[in-house]
C-alpha cells in the first residue's frame, strides 16, 4: 500500500515537471539489439551527467545539394563558382520556428543550450541521466567494448514530444556506439632493398610513371591537403625524411607537415604518399585524439571544425570508415550532409573504400553485402584499390557494392544502370541495387612501400589508394590555381561525364561473405570505379592546354 501511494506520488511530480505540451512521445531512432562488440551492463547512475547534441532540421538541404551539383557538374553554367561559408549556412541553418521550439522545449527543462555551429543546426547541453531518460523517454545504459573494455554511455532508443518532432534531426550521442571498425592498412611484407620493380613494389616514383603526375608545383600556388587522422596515430618525421631521401631525392628531405590537433589527439603511410607524391603541396595533419566525445570516433568532430573554417582544405583525404549497418541512419545522414557543405565550398572529400570486399571494412563471415561509410554517402569521392601494373587489376580487398542508406544519385544513374544490366542476376538479393554505388574511383592499393620506424615495408589496403589520390588532385588544383581556374571541389559529377578519360580496370573481383564478389569491367564497377587516373586526359578535361 505505502510504496503505491509513493510511486504515484512520484509519477504525479514528474507529470508537474514535464510540460503538458511534450508530454506525447514519439519513437525516434532505435537499434534492435547491442551492437556487436559490446556488452550491455545495466542503467547509467542517475547522477551522472551526459552531454547531448541536438541537431535542428536545416531550412534548405534541398536548396544545398542543388547547389553543390550546380557548382560541380561541367556542363552547369555556375560550374566551379563555389558556395562562401555564409551561402552555405543560409541553406542549413533552422528555420526560426525550429530553433525556437526547440529553445522552449529545453527552457522548460531549465536548460540553455550552447550553439555548436555557425549555421546553429547542432545544440549542445550538460544534463544528468535521470533527465536525459526523463526528456527523451531513454533508458541511457553502460555498455562496454569488450576488446578494449572501455564504457560508454548509450541507450537502445529514444523519443521526442509529439510537438518537436518536426524540428529536431537527432539527438545524439544516443543510438550511434563508438569504436566502429576502421580501415587500416595490413602490413604484409618487409624489404630492406630498394625496390626493384613497380611490378612487386610501388614507389611515388612507380606512381609518377603510371599516372603521369607531375613531379612538382609552381612554389605558393595555393593549392593543400589535409589529412585525417584517428586514434591518437600519429606520423613519424624520421619516417618520413628517410621515406622523402629514399624515394624523392628531388624533394628536399625536410619537407614536413602541418599538424591541427582536434580533441587533443601513425599514420605513416597516409603522410608519405601526400607529401611524398605531392611534391611541394602543403599537407596538414589532423589528428583527432582518442579524448573525443562526438560519440562517433571523432568524425563529427573534425568535419564540424573543417566546415566552421573560413578557408578549408581543397583536397580532404581519409582512410578510414565504418561498415555502414554499423552507423545509425540519422547520424550517418547528418555526416553526409556535413561533407556536402564541404563540397559546396570547393573541396575535394576523398575516402578509401574499405578493405573488405564486399564484406565491409575488414573481411568477416556475412550472408548479404556490407557497403561501407562514409563511402556509401553520394557526397563524397570512394577510392578503391587495384594491383600490378600489366595489367592492373582490381585488389580483392578493394570495398564495393551499394548503399542500402542512401539512394543511387543521378550523377551516376547511367553507369550504374550499365554496370547493372552486365551483372545480371549475378548477387542477386546480396545487395541493394537502387543505392549509391562505390568506390567512385581507384588508385594502387598493394606492395606499397612505406618506411615505417626506419625500415621500408609493403603495406596494402584502399588506406594507400586514397592518399595516392588526394596527391593526384592537389597537383592538379596547383595547376588549376595557377591558370587561374576554380579548383577542382566535388568530384564525382566529373567523374561520370568524363568516364572515357580514366584507365578502366576490367580484370578481377572483390571476394566475399561465401561469392566471388562483383566482377570488374569496363566503364564504372563495385571495385574500382571508373577507374585509374590519367594526369594528362585529367588536364585536358579540366580545360588546361
Ligand atoms: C544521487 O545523488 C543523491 C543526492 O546527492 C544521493 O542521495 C543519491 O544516493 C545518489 N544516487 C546514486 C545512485 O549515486
Ligand atoms: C588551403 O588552401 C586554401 C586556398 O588556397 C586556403 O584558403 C586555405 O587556408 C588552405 N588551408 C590549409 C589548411 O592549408
Ligand atoms: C630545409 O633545408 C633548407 C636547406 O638546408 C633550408 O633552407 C630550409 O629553410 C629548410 N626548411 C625547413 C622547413 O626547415
Ligand atoms: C534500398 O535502397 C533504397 C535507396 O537508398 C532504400 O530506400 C531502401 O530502403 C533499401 N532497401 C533495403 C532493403 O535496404
Amino acid at each position: 500500500m505505502v510504496s503505491l501511494r509513493l510511486l504515484s506520488l512520484i509519477s504525479l511530480v514528474s507529470v508537474v515537471l514535464a510540460s503538458p505540451k511534450y508530454r506525447d512521445f514519439v519513437l525516434h531512432e532505435r537499434r534492435d539489439t547491442v551492437p556487436r562488440g559490446f556488452v550491455h551492463n545495466g542503467p547509467a547512475s542517475v547522477n551522472q551527467t551526459i552531454t547531448l547534441k541536438i541537431a535542428l532540421n536545416s531550412n534548405n538541404l534541398a536548396g544545398l545539394e542543388k547547389a553543390l551539383l550546380d557548382v560541380s557538374t561541367p556542363s552547369s553554367a555556375l560550374y566551379g563558382q563555389h558556395l562562401t561559408k555564409e551561402e552555405v549556412e543560409a541553406f542549413v541553418a533552422p528555420t526560426s520556428e525550429t530553433t525556437n521550439a526547440v529553445n522552449e522545449f529545453l527552457s522548460s527543462h531549465g536548460i540553455t543550450p550552447t550553439t555548436i555551429s555557425p549555421a546553429g543546426d547542432w545544440l549542445s547541453f550538460t544534463v544528468d541521466i535521470a533527465k536525459a531518460n526523463q526528456m527523451f523517454a531513454a533508458d541511457f545504459s553502460v555498455f562496454t567494448y569488450e576488446s578494449t573494455g572501455e564504457q560508454t554511455i548509450r541507450t537502445l532508443s529514444y523519443s521526442v514530444p509529439a510537438a518537436l518532432q518536426p524540428h529536431v534531426e537527432l539527438v545524439h550521442p544516443t543510438v550511434a556506439y563508438a569504436r566502429f571498425p576502421i580501415v587500416l592498412p595490413d602490413v604484409t611484407a618487409t624489404s630492406d632493398a630498394v625496390p626493384a620493380s613497380c611490378a612487386t613494389e610501388i614507389t611515388p616514383t612507380c606512381l609518377q610513371a603510371l599516372y603521369g603526375i607531375p613531379h612538382s608545383v609552381p612554389s605558393q600556388s595555393g593549392s593543400n591537403i589535409s589529412v585525417s587522422g584517428f586514434i591518437n596515430q600519429f606520423p613519424q618525421v624520421a619516417d618520413l625524411k628517410s621515406f622523402l631521401i629514399d624515394f624523392r631525392p628531388d624533394i628536399p628531405p625536410n619537407t614536413t607537415f602541418s599538424v591541427q590537433s582536434v580533441d587533443g589527439g601513425s599514420q605513416n603511410l597516409d603522410i608519405q604518399y601526400t607529401v611524398g607524391v605531392a611534391g611541394g603541396v602543403p599537407v596538414t595533419y589532423i589528428s583527432v585524439g582518442s579524448e573525443n566525445t562526438d560519440g562517433i570516433d571523432g568524425f563529427l568532430d573534425i568535419i564540424n571544425i573543417l566546415i566552421a573554417q573560413t578557408s578549408p582544405p581543397l583536397v580532404l583525404t581519409t582512410s578510414f570508415g565504418f561498415d555502414e549497418p554499423d552507423v545509425p541512419a540519422a547520424i550517418a545522414t547528418k555526416l553526409c550532409n556535413a561533407y556536402m557543405q564541404l563540397g559546396a565550398r570547393g573541396t575535394t572529400i576523398l575516402f578509401s573504400s574499405g578493405d573488405g570486399g564486399v564484406s565491409g571494412v575488414h573481411s568477416k563471415a556475412c550472408t548479404t553485402f556490407i557497403p561501407t561509410f562514409p563511402s556509401g554517402c553520394p557526397f563524397v569521392t570512394s577510392v578503391g584499390a587495384t594491383t600490378g601494373i600489366s595489367p592492373e587489376t582490381a585488389a580483392t580487398f578493394s570495398s564495393g557494392g551499394f548503399s542500402t542508406l542512401f539512394a543511387r544519385p543521378s550523377y551516376q544513374a547511367a553507369a550504374v544502370a550499365a554496370y547493372l544490366k552486365f551483372l545480371g542476376s549475378t548477387n542477386a538479393g546480396k545487395y541493394n541495387a537502387s543505392g549509391r554505388g562505390f568506390p567512385d574511383i581507384a588508385a594502387q592499393g598493394e606492395n606499397v612501400v612505406i618506411v615505417n620506424a626506419g625500415t621500408q615495408v609493403l603495406v596494402a589496403g584502399t588506406s594507400c589508394s586514397a592518399p595516392i589520390l588526394a596527391s593526384t588532385f592537389s597537383l592538379l588544383n596547383a595547376q588549376l590555381l595557377a591558370a587561374g581556374k576554380p579548383v577542382i571541389g566535388f568530384l564525382n559529377p566529373f567523374i561520370y561525364t568524363n568516364i572515357g578519360i580514366f584507365t578502366p580496370i576490367s580484370t578481377g573481383s572483390n571476394p566475399g561473405c561465401n561469392t566471388n564478389g562483383f566482377p570488374a569491367t569496363v566503364g564504372w564497377d563495385p571495385i574500382t570505379g571508373v577507374g585509374t587516373p590519367v594526369f594528362a586526359n585529367l588536364r585536358t578535361a579540366f580545360g588546361l592546354s
